[in-house]
């Protein structure tokens, strides 16, 4: 049976990648792999390898969210020393994306690997991977996101490394609760 690799994630517009981008270029990280502009997400709930009927279910339970859209501030940069990666958080985790989260793994736990059961959710967007220090001087960063959609996304290996593909997208209602 043709099993997909999936995560729902939210995307940021083309401005607020670019920005990030631009940010990760300026550190002038030696052997560092950045992210490319065009990949950069939010991972809100990773799947795994999942078949036909655990695809279905993934846009079953998305259906069901009730979220209204709401705003990201990245604020932060900071340096996983175990992972060696460079990510960027917002300042803090407004309730909306909060219970977005929940939803999707509450609606998935019969479907999710024990560890990404019961991993807690850590916002951030990885910027660069294979880094070898954290900055003695972190930059500013001062972006905001609006996120008005989720995404399911699929991800595929290819020659240049992994490429993601959005399945489907679910909008976020400006006023929904
Ligand atoms: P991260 O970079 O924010 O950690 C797609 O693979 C995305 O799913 C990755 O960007 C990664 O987000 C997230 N992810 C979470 N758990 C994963 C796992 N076990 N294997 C691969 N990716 C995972």
């Amino acid at each position: 049976m043709k099993h997909e690799r999936l995560f729902f994630a939210l995307w940021p517009d083309a401005p607020c990648r670019d920005a990030l981008a631009a940010i990760v270029a300026t550190l002038g990280l030696a052997r560092a792999r950045p992210v490319r502009s065009a990949n950069l997400h939010l991972t809100l709930c990773f799947l795994g390898n999942v078949d036909a009927t655990g695809k279905a279910r993934a846009r079953e339970v998305a259906g069901r969210v009730r979220v209204p859209a709401f705003e990201l501030e990245l604020c932060r940069l900071g340096y996983w020393k175990r992972s060696r990666i460079l990510w960027s958080a917002p300042a803090g985790v407004p309730g909306a994306l909060t219970r977005l989260e929940q939803d999707l793994r509450q609606g998935l736990a019969p479907i999710l690997e024990r560890r990404e059961r019961e991993r807690s959710f850590s916002a951030h967007l990885t910027l660069a991977r294979k880094v070898a220090t954290a900055m003695p001087v972190m930059p500013n960063l001062h972006i905001v996101w609006r996120i008005d959609a989720f995404h399911l996304v699929k991800s595929v290996t290819s020659a240049e490394g992994a490429r993601y593909d959005v399945v489907e997208s679910w909008p976020l209602r400006a006023g929904e609760c």
